[in-house]
């Protein structure tokens, strides 16, 4: 079979580790040629590729980023998008597509699929926010890489006795928030999901700074209090519709500072969580993921996704996976804050 294969979305840990097991296991086992389309849908919108063979995916198991590239690019919100995507398929003679992303870009290969083009997605998200799969690829990274930044920042913190602000990211899910901060011992965990009450944040420092220690407040980028005088974005949109966030950690500093009298800055980990190798468990997840995606290509499957399920990998209907985000339920945070203050 001839496999078109794209990264779309911001970028993830383990892309390439997903690559490399398609194209490794295509060539291998099933006698497949794979077309690279460059970043994103827009790279099948304009037609623009690369080639992937087996020296194309030779080395890159443990290097971040993708190389196939990626971007925002939504066909459905260009003018004749969708006709142009198929006509780039029917052109290059792809039989099956292989787009690996959040739910954006899944979002758009499920249109296709029901467009009739035979699509499997791959889940990818370092926030960890697609439904129907227990885990992405990626978020374990994002985890290692922010729970070590808190680590560090304790002990500058106390040295200070200064409130440190750790801002991560997690658009409307705040995994990333509660999975470092259950982690790295913080002070308070701050999610999208429960707007939160300044005054009772600054009460949690307040306690922190009692005990000789200083405060560690984790928050993810689109978390806002429950008044909503803190709320940040600059109004900027993707072609998604997506603003772009940030500040609610410098805001929350100078509130904090404000209320407890202590200083208090602000360290935003931005894409540093996205950056780089990624760690043994998500190369492990990836590699998963696109060993099972090329077997569900050849099984004849169609809008699907592949899925963690426990420690299987499943396959769900793309739809299942894009119809919602996944948040994180109140009793996860509810357990994390009998550490608070
Ligand atoms: O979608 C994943 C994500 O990491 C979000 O948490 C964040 O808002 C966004 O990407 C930022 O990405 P970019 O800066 O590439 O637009």
């Amino acid at each position: 079979m001839r496999i078109g294969i794209l990264t779309g979305g911001g970028d993830c840990p383990g892309l390439n580790a997903v690559i490399r097991a398609v194209v490794r296991k295509g060539i291998s086992e099933y006698g497949d040629e794979f077309v690279g389309f460059r970043d994103g849908w827009r790279g099948v919108l304009e037609g623009e590729t690369m080639p992937l063979d087996r020296d194309a995916v030779r080395g890159i198991l443990p290097r971040g980023g993708t190389i196939l590239r990626t971007s925002r690019t939504n066909p459905y919100a260009v003018e004749g998008g969708p006709d142009r995507v198929l006509a780039t398929l029917e052109r290059m003679g792809i039989d099956a597509l292989v787009p690996i992303g959040g739910e954006d870009t899944l979002g758009v290969a499920t249109r296709l699929a029901e467009a009739g083009v035979t699509v499997v997605g791959v889940p990818k998200t370092i926030d960890n926010d697609l439904d129907a799969t227990d885990y992405t690829f990626g978020f374990d990274t994002a985890v290692g890489v922010a729970t070590e930044a808190i680590d560090r920042l304790h002990t500058t913190g106390d040295s200070h006795q200064r409130t440190l602000v750790v801002e991560v990211m997690g658009r409307h899910a705040g995994w990333i928030a509660l999975h470092a901060g259950m982690a790295g011992g913080a002070t308070v965990i701050l999610l999208p999901e429960k707007p939160f009450d300044l005054d009772a944040v600054a009460d949690h420092c307040r306690h922190r700074f009692a005990s000789g220690y200083s405060p560690i407040v984790v928050v993810s980028e689109g978390a806002a209090p429950r008044d909503g005088d803190l709320v940040l974005s600059t109004g900027e949109k993707d072609a998604f519709g997506h603003v772009r966030l940030g500040g609610i950690g410098a805001a929350l500093a100078t509130a904090l500072e404000e209320r407890t009298g202590r200083e208090a800055r602000a360290v935003v980990l931005g894409h540093v969580q996205r950056g780089g190798t990624p760690s043994p468990f998500d190369r492990v997840l990836a590699t998963r993921f696109g060993l099972a995606a090329i077997d569900a290509v050849h099984d004849g499957q169609s809008g699907v996704m592949v899925a963690l399920r426990g420690t299987d990998i499943v396959r769900v209907p793309l739809s299942a996976a894009t119809a919602q985000l996944k948040l994180v339920p109140p009793e996860r945070l509810a357990e994390a804050e009998v550490f608070f203050g």
